[in-house]
């Protein structure tokens, strides 16, 4: 029996409207590209593309707007795109061409590499009308050394900023290399190496930040850009940001590497700072809990949830990811994919907004740059089974950010209910999620027993596949891994009701308030018991149905 997902699009979350809000991208759900590398004009050739090579491979704004069902299908309601502002143009220097965008030299012109003004317009205005937002990475921080001839190129220290926005050196840090843990150095000594030095700017310079500020508010009204994704935010000074974010006038997550720390991290939110980052410590916690071969400790995962809500100013603004250009690959880490599976269900049914970086779900498995921004047109765009799980999580989550009065999902605070060594179990809202790191072997002696705050016969439904999970008398629900290490997100089934996912089951066993269900789903269950879906046979002490 094949299952068929009644997924539908988003409904309108929120009229869009000009300059989205902290509060607008709440509700989002993000997949990150890099424009080169996401798709090429038809009739290109598809084999010229080696990321060890460092060279532009073809895509373009445009070639991403021939693509942009293949990203709303999968039920993504933004994109984040690699920078779009002038680059480095000269000759090859020893990391190759800047094909990803980050090595600046005008900013206050577009990259031709990648199209013109009205293609990058026609691109917004193709997802608005999809009513899907658009976050454009940007880099201030620092500009690329602009070579002032072929030898130094790329490596002065004291280069000719003539043909930048900002001119003069005085507006730059003097060069020094970054002596790494030292917050003051990070900020103000220069990024890159000797190959390739990145001369910082200072943004405690008036002139640079009246600069920068009255640049961005042009550049987002001017292309009418939905909220941005600022690079390498920790090695600016805190208070340039309120001012920039201000003036910029929309949504702004910040790059703030680090690792499962949380607290460095956790400063850079807030009115002081930035409204978002990137949830650098939860990617952390969750390598640290499910990459095989790894340290399994969910110890570590856990406490990175807990610290997070007390040193984050808003945990439900936060960036959750699993990859991005600057980390290798989930599945070049972890060899067993459901490890990946388990993980990014975390990523969509936790606090934070979630984001997919192109190509996790072809499930890619390059390590560090550059081998993690492959060209995604090899994979031919497939629907793969990890792309299918993507659809039914946006589809859970993108009901739940629209179409539920009782509960806000979108701003209760993720609670952990269970932890053992094999896995977790979290609620937010309406919805209990259970994670293992066992991977995809079955393994007997491994079940979760979750003890959930709900009356015993309360129904629910996995998302995944549909069936139906009761809760047993104490309480609990108890998941086995007999045939391996599948994720479960059950929705309490009076709130399911009120979608169209798994509308079929859901439909059979109707139920009009919690606890009550369980009777009639258990009655309604006999006539489909014996094509169980085989998670669902899993469920004791649960009851199922299947219609
Ligand atoms: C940190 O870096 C700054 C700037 O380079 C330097 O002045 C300072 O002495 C360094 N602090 C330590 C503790 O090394
Ligand atoms: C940054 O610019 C300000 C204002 O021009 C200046 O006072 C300060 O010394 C500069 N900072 C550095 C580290 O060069
Ligand atoms: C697990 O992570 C925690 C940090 O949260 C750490 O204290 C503990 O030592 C780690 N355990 C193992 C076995 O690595
Ligand atoms: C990890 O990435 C490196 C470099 O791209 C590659 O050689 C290796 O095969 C990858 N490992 C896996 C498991 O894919
Ligand atoms: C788990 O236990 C069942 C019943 O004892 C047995 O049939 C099955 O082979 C076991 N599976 C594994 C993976 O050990
Ligand atoms: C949200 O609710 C409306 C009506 O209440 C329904 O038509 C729509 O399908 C629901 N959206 C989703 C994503 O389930």
């Amino acid at each position: 029996m094949r299952l068929h997902w009644p997924f539908t699009l988003l409904p309108l979350v929120l009229p869009h409207t000009f300059a989205a809000t902290a509060d607008q991208w709440r509700g989002r759900s993000i997949y990150q590209l890099i424009t080169d590398r996401f798709a090429l004009a038809d009739g290109a050739n598809l084999d010229a593309c080696n990321p060890a090579d460092q060279d532009y491979c073809g895509g373009t704004w445009n070639t991403i707007r021939n693509k942009l069902d293949y990203i709303q299908n999968a039920g993504f309601t933004a994109i984040w795109i690699s920078p779009v502002n002038q680059n480095y143009q000269g000759d090859r220097t020893a990391y190759g061409y800047p094909y990803h965008g980050y090595w600046m030299a005008d900013i206050t012109q577009l990259n031709d590499r990648f199209g013109t003004q009205d293609d990058l317009k026609a691109l917004i205005s193709d997802l608005h009308a999809r009513d899907m937002y658009l976050m454009v990475d940007v880099v201030v921080n620092n500009v690329v050394n602009p070579p002032t001839c072929r030898e130094q190129m790329a490596t002065s220290t004291n280069p000719d900023y003539s043909s930048y926005m900002f001119k003069d050196s005085s507006y730059y840090h003097p060069y020094c290399a970054i002596d790494w843990g030292n917050t003051t150095s990070e900020q103000l000594c220069w990024l890159g190496d000797e190959t390739v030095t990145l001369p910082d700017l200072n943004t405690t310079n008036p002139a640079v930040v009246s600069g920068y500020i009255d640049w961005i508010k042009n550049f987002v009204q001017e292309y009418d850009v939905d909220g941005l994704r600022i690079d390498a935010a920790k090695h600016v000074d805190m208070q340039f940001w309120p001012q920039f974010c201000g003036s910029a006038g929309v949504f702004c997550m910040g790059e703030v590497y680090g690792g499962v720390d949380v607290e460095p991290v956790a400063q850079y939110q807030g009115p002081q700072g930035l409204d978002s980052v990137l949830n650098y410590p939860l990617q952390a916690g969750l390598l640290a809990a499910f990459q095989i071969p790894g340290d399994l400790n969910v110890t570590a995962l856990a406490d990175v949830v807990q610290q997070s809500k007390q040193l984050f100013t808003d945990t439900t603004l936060l960036g959750n990811f699993l990859e991005n250009q600057d980390v290798p690959r989930w599945a070049n880490l972890s060899v067993d994919p459901q490890t990946m599976y388990n993980a990014m269900t975390f990523t969509f049914m936790s606090d934070g907004i979630p984001i997919v970086y192109y190509g996790q779900e072809q499930s890619f498995s390059g390590n560090s740059d550059p081998y993690n921004r492959e060209p995604l047109w090899p994979s031919g765009y497939a629907e793969t089974y990890a792309y299918t799980l993507i659809q039914k999580l946006n589809a859970a989550r993108n009901f739940l950010v629209s179409n539920i009065s009782e509960a806000d999902w979108l701003t209760s605070e993720t609670e952990i209910l269970t932890q053992s060594p094999h896995g977790i179990a979290i609620m937010k809202g309406p919805v209990i999620t259970i994670l293992t790191n066992i991977g995809s072997p079955a393994q007997n002696g491994t079940n979760i027993a979750v003890q959930t705050p709900y009356d015993s016969e309360t129904a629910f439904f996995d998302v995944f596949d549909c069936s139906q999970w009761v809760v047993g008398s104490e309480g609990t629900l108890d998941v086995e891994y007999t045939k391996g290490g599948k994720a479960v997100v059950l929705v309490r089934s009076d709130v399911l009701e009120l979608s169209d996912i798994c509308s079929d089951q859901v439909g059979v066993s109707i139920v009009h308030a919690a606890g009550t269900g369980a009777s009639s789903a258990s009655s309604g269950a006999t006539a489909g018991i014996q094509r169980l879906a085989w998670w669902a046979a899993l469920m004791l002490p649960t009851f199922w149905l299947w219609s």
